[in-house]
C-alpha cells in the first residue's frame, strides 16, 4: 500500500492531532522518565554502548553491564584499543555476543574515519547497526528526525490506531508502522520523542495489563476506546521448534573439558561451552545424566541434557586431536568467557561433582 493510502486508511485522526499528541507524551516523559545512566550527561559513546546492549535485552539486565563497561572502557579510544578477550569478558552473560564483537569493530572504524558519521544512513554502514539503532543514536545525539520502530513502538502504534490486520511477524509489523512513526516525530525534538515512545512502551503500554489508567496519550488511543488494547498488535503465532542437545561433563586431573565456539560462529565465536556429545561421537548412557535444562532462544525450545562421561583412551586421543576442545584447569575457568547458561550449569554441577 502506498504511504498516502496507508495514512488515509488508518492514522489520519492521530496525525492531525500530532502536536497535541507530542505535547502530552513529552510532558509525561519529562516527569516520568526513569533516571538511566546513559541519559545522565548524555554523550555519543554512552548512547552507542547503551543502544547495543539494549538490543533484545531489558534495561534491568543491562544496568550492571553498562556500569562495568564504562569503568573499564570509558570511551571509543579505550574500546578500540582493548583486546577481544577483554571485550567478550565484559559482555559475558549478556547474550547475542556478535553485538560485542560488532561494537568493538565499530569503535575502530569510527576512529579511523576522517569525519564522524552523523546521519542514519552513515551509521548503518557501521557493523551491528540496523535502522532502529541508527535512528536511536542519531536522534539522541544529532537531533536527526529518524523514528525508532521496534516491538514496543509497534505495540503503541497498533493500539493507537486499533490496527487489526494480522502481521506475519514482527518485521512485517515494523515495516508497516514505520511511515506512521516517521509522521509522528515531525516537528518534535527527535531524541526526546523517541525516548518518550520507548519509555511509554516499557513502562505503560505493556504487552499484558497495559496501564491505560495512567497513559498520557490514552485519549488518542482507538484500542483503549474499544476497550481491547491487549488485542493489538495482531501477530501470527511463532512456530516453536523443539531441539535436543546432548552435552558432556568430562573432568580429569583438576580440569574440565570445554569446547570453544568456532571463529566463524556468529554468536558463539571464541566463547566456551560444555562440549556437545556429537563433537566426540560419544553416546552417553541414560544413567549418567547429571542435569537437564530447558531454555528458549528465539523460536527454538531447547532441551539440554548433560551427561557425565569418562573418556576411553581412544576418545582421549580424539579429544587431543580436536582443536576446538580444551582441558581447562578449575582455577582458569573464571578467566574464560563462557555463555551465561553454561557458566551457571558449571557452577551448579561442580558443587555436586567437584572437578578433581
Ligand atoms: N531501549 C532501547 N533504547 C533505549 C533507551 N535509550 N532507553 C531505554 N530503553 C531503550
Amino acid at each position: 500500500m502506498c504511504l498516502f493510502a496507508f495514512l488515509v486508511a488508518h492514522s489520519v485522526p492521530l496525525i492531525s492531532s500530532r502536536a497535541k499528541f507530542q505535547s502530552a507524551l513529552h510532558a509525561w516523559y519529562r516527569v516520568h522518565a526513569r533516571a538511566l545512566p546513559w541519559r545522565e550527561a548524555p554523550a555519543l559513546y554512552k548512547t552507542v554502548v547503551s543502544e547495543f546492549m539494549l538490543q533484545q535485552t531489558q534495561v534491568v539486565t543491562v544496568l550492571p553491564y553498562f556500569a562495568r563497561w564504562l569503568i573499564e572502557l570509558p570511551n571509543f579510544t579505550a574500546l578500540a584499543a582493548a583486546s577481544e578477550a577483554k571485550v567478550m569478558k565484559l559482555w559475558e552473560g549478556l547474550g547475542y555476543y556478535s553485538r560485542a564483537r560488532n561494537l568493538h569493530k565499530l569503535a575502530q572504524l569510527y576512529l579511523a574515519r576522517p569525519t564522524p558519521p552523523r546521519t542514519p544512513v552513515e551509521w548503518q554502514e557501521l557493523p551491528g547497526i540496523g535502522p532502529y539503532t541508527a535512528a536511536a543514536i542519531t536522534s539522541i545525539s544529532f537531533d536527526e528526525p529518524a523514528a525508532v520502530v521496534d516491538g514496543n513502538v509497534v505495540r503503541i502504534l497498533a493500539r493507537l490506531t486499533a490496527e487489526d490486520r494480522l502481521f506475519r511477524d514482527g518485521t512485517a509489523a515494523v515495516k508497516h508502522f514505520t511511515a506512521l512513526a516517521d509522521a509522528l516525530i515531525l516537528g518534535a525534538h527527535p531524541g526526546t520523542h523517541n525516548q518518550a515512545m520507548m519509555e511509554l512502551g516499557a513502562t505503560v503500554c505493556l504487552r499484558q495489563n497495559p496501564r491505560c489508567d495512567i497513559c498520557p496519550v490514552a485519549k488518542f488511543c482507538a484500542a483503549r476506546e474499544a476497550g481491547t488494547p491487549e488485542k493489538f498488535p495482531r501477530l501470527q503465532p511463532k512456530k516453536i521448534e523443539q531441539r535436543a542437545v546432548t552435552r558432556l561433563w568430562c573432568e580429569q586431573r583438576g580440569q574440565l573439558l570445554l569446547q570453544r565456539g568456532h571463529a566463524k560462529a556468529k554468536q558463539l565465536a571464541g566463547l566456551y561451552e560444555l562440549p556437545e556429545a556429537t563433537a566426540l561421537g560419544i553416546v552417553p548412557t541414560k544413567k549418567s545424566l547429571l542435569l537437564k535444562k530447558r531454555r528458549a532462544i528465539t523460536r527454538f525450545q531447547i532441551t539440554e541434557s548433560i551427561y557425565r562421561v569418562k573418556p576411553t583412551p581412544a576418545q582421549l586421543k580424539r579429544i587431543a586431536a580436536e582443536p576446538a576442545l580444551e582441558w581447562v584447569a578449575q582455577d582458569k575457568l573464571a578467566t574464560l568467557t563462557l555463555s551465561g547458561p553454561h557458566r551457571r550449569w558449571i557452577a551448579e554441577l561442580s558443587e555436586k561433582h567437584p572437578i578433581k
